[in-house]
């Protein structure tokens, strides 16, 4: 190391003394990890302990995203606070890639459900990051995956603008309550709405030529309901302003909307015992927050009286006009152990018993592959729809295994995550890609399990 770099962090630590705190809550040589006893990546997103100095020292680098708040009164976090977006300008502004947070949702410690038992942890929720905005750094990187700004990294989105919607409502942006519920606010739909009125006003998004929405987890549940009605927000919005500028009639401008939700896809099942678990937690989320009209308009019509049905996409997911890519793991982690509740895994994964061979739980956990498969065939086999499905187990797979040449479907064929969406995105054949071997037949991804 050189003098130079030496005595900066050596002015860097006295700086943090004067200011009051351990230099070992620096952020200094910590950028992107923990420091001692604090966070510096994503903004500390998920903890509240953030280095003090997070924002000097992390927050300035160009690939970083500016969070800006809504000054629509009504677009709330669970707590009250405003709800806001991180927006990063793209080297071409006409592409834009949207990003749901997920972080699952409201959901009751116990597996049966109550109302109370429900805003209780939304309450506990409001007090975090994932329930209101106040511990949201003004400037954010995003630096994994599919959300970054280089190249390497990053070979297909790297110059689209980034539009990032962290996740505040619990509701995968459904809620829908005017006033408050026990003190909370459920607004993810104003949320949701108000982000794209806003972003049109303010960044150049309006001029986006080609807008890709995506989201992990919660945040892809997000795509698969709400990515019509965003369509025709942005649609309706763009002829608005058409009109506005007076081009109606003379070729005015247009934006394809598309949807890349990353392990959204969850199924309607009960644990492998048979009980009802994680779909009524579903249902009594979408009840308290008034959700269920905020769902996908085609499917309400179709289960007019059920609308309960439309928040899991096994329904309804042929009715969905964006064109759509899946990326999903055939074993989905969260489905293997929230859903299904398994006690165990059927060959050696990480922190879970080998499954007795023969019984319930084992064939629960290889039945998973043809469910998924059976479940959104209706959407992949939609011409200009795709899926990417490995044989892996996994939840979210584009940041940690967007390029990761041991995550292919199949193994070994050069399909990373990455190398399918851009196939997809060009629109040229079919993109088909479900792993055709069971687990863990894949083995460059499954000796990662
Ligand atoms: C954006 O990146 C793609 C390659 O990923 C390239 O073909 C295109 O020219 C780039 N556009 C701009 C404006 O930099
Ligand atoms: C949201 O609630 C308002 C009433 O508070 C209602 O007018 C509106 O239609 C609802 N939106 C949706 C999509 O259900
Ligand atoms: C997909 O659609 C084609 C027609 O476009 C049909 O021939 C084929 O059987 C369908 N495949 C599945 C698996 O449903």
């Amino acid at each position: 190391m050189g003098a130079a770099g030496m005595s900066l962090r050596v002015v860097s630590a006295l700086l943090a003394t004067a200011a009051g705190h351990a230099a070992d809550d620096s952020c200094v040589g910590h950028c992107g990890s923990w420091a001692q006893d604090c966070w510096c990546n994503d903004g500390c997103e998920a903890h509240h302990d953030c280095c003090h100095d997070y924002e000097a020292v992390c927050g300035g680098s160009s690939s970083a995203a500016d969070l800006i708040k809504l000054d629509d009164s009504t677009a709330r976090c669970l707590d009250g606070s405003a709800g806001a977006y991180y927006w990063r300008e793209g080297k071409d502004p006409s592409l834009v890639l949207v990003f749901m947070e997920g972080g699952g949702w409201c959901y009751d410690p116990a597996n049966y459900p109550t109302q109370e038992g429900t805003i209780s942890d939304c309450r506990s929720r409001s007090q975090t990051s994932l329930g209101s905005s106040r511990s949201w750094a003004s400037k954010r990187s995003f630096d994994e995956g599919m959300l970054a700004s280089d190249v390497s990294t990053n070979p297909v989105f790297h110059n689209y603008s980034l539009l990032y919607m962290p996740y505040c409502d619990g509701t995968s942006f459904a809620g829908n309550v005017s006033g408050t519920v026990s003190g909370l606010f459920f607004r993810g739909l104003q949320i949701l709405e108000a982000t794209f009125v806003h972003a049109m006003q303010h960044t150049s998004f309006a001029r986006a030529s080609r807008v890709v929405l995506s989201g992990g987890s919660a945040g892809g549940t997000a795509v698969l309901w709400h990515a019509d009605r965003i369509a025709r927000l942005l649609t309706t919005r763009r002829q608005l302003g058409d009109v506005e500028r007076g081009k109606r009639g003379r070729g005015g401008s247009s934006v394809e909307v598309l949807a890349l939700p990353d392990a959204g896809f969850f199924l309607d099942l009960p644990t492998w015992q048979g009980v009802d678990v994680w779909p009524a937690q579903m249902r009594s989320m979408a009840s308290v927050s008034n959700s269920y009209s905020s769902l996908h308009a085609g499917c309400l019509a179709k289960y007019a009286a059920e609308p309960e049905r439309c928040l899991f996409p096994q329904y309804y997911a042929e009715l969905i006009e964006t064109r759509t890519m899946l990326v999903q793991s055939l074993y989905d982690s969260s489905e293997l152990w929230y859903t299904l509740m398994l006690d165990c895994c059927a060959g050696p994964c990480s922190g879970y018993p080998t499954c007795k061979s023969g019984g319930t739980e084992r064939s629960q956990m290889f039945a998973l592959r043809q469910q998924h498969i059976d479940a959104w065939r209706p959407l992949v086999n939609r011409s200009g729809n795709g899926v990417w499905a490995i044989a892996c187990i996994e939840h979210t797979l584009t940041s940690a295994h967007w390029t990761d040449p041991l995550w292919e479907t199949p193994a070994r064929s050069g399909n990373t995550i990455a190398a399918a969406v851009r196939r997809w995105l060009d629109g040229g054949a079919e993109v088909r890609l479900e792993d055709s071997v069971e687990w863990p037949a894949n083995q460059p991804c499954s000796s990662a399990d």
